[in-house]
């Protein structure tokens, strides 16, 4: 592989070049950005290369990672087809575009793969799911593995789920923020400093998550361990469930995914 593109760096875009430059050679990487000191910024930050338009950028890649928001994919995808040859994979991370739509576009036959990926890939603790269209080879599909490897975590997904699993791993760190930020503002208003509160509900989620996924046992399982009879753990979960807290986190998840299929 000699060069990788990166077109549209903002959040998700600038995350997965974060993981990828300490994966593969930066001076490999190449990266475009409608705003240009930001692609500046960063490929200072990650030492791969800047690029002043999307078709040098694309130009000669054996991977083409569209990082724009959905309802611009389609037009960025016509502006670099005047340089690509067919051969180029077109990695979206767009939510609510289907692989076909993007098939469509793309008069040369390039394959097309979706990735779902979220933000904490920048340091390696992401989660990628990866979504194949049905033109691109189990080979390339692969080879985008190895250059994904320093996000994180990876999944394979289909079309069919693809919304889903965008809106459980995309929006869990945001939905997460808040948990982490309503749980230190508890602390505070118990009595803890802002910043040790911060740090250790921080901390103490990021170890839960590490039990669910390492110990492999039911979250439920996990809880119960922690609620002594009459304790203060199991004081704090009827006072939860009596404000609907799974339930609204359900309903989160649902309507994200249905928003999610709708962006483009
Ligand atoms: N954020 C997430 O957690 C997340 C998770 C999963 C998937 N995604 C997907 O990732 C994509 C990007 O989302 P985001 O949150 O990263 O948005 P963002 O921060 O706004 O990034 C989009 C970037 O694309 C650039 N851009 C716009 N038009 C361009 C063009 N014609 N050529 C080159 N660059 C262009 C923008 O440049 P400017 O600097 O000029 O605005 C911006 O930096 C979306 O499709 C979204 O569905 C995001």
């Amino acid at each position: 592989m000699n060069k990788i593109a990166f077109i549209g760096t903002g959040n998700m875009g600038g995350a997965i070049v974060r993981a990828v430059c300490k994966t593969i050679d930066p001076q490999k990487v190449y990266i475009s950005n409608r705003s240009h000191n930001k692609a500046e910024d960063l490929a200072e930050e990650c030492s791969c290369r800047v690029c002043y338009d999307n078709l040098t950028a694309a130009k000669g890649a054996d991977f083409i990672f569209l990082g724009v928001k959905p309802w611009q994919i389609i037009d960025v995808i016509r502006e670099i087809d005047a340089v690509l040859t067919g051969r180029e994979v077109i990695v979206s991370m767009a939510a609510g575009v289907p692989g076909y739509a993007m098939a469509e576009a793309l008069p040369k036959g390039n394959a097309v793969i979706r990735i779902l990926p979220n933000t904490p890939s920048a340091i390696g603790e992401g989660l990628v799911l990866i979504a194949p269209h049905d033109n691109a080879e189990e080979s390339m599909v692969r080879e985008l593995e190895e250059i994904l490897a320093g996000c994180g975590m990876l999944g394979r997904t289909d079309e069919e789920h693809a919304e889903a699993g965008m809106t459980v791993g995309g929006c869990t760190p945001a939905f997460t923020y808040i948990f982490i930020e309503a749980l230190a503002d508890g602390g505070v208003r118990a009595g803890l400093k802002r910043s040790d509160a911060m740090l250790w509900a921080a901390q103490a989620v990021a170890g839960a998550a590490k039990m669910v996924i390492e110990s492999g046992e039911h979250p439920g399982a996990l809880k119960d361990a922690v609620c002594s009879p009459k304790g203060a753990t199991m004081e704090g979960i009827k006072t939860l469930e009596m404000n609907a807290f799974r339930g609204g986190v359900m309903e989160a998840v649902v309507v994200a995914a249905k928003r999610s299929a709708g962006l483009a």
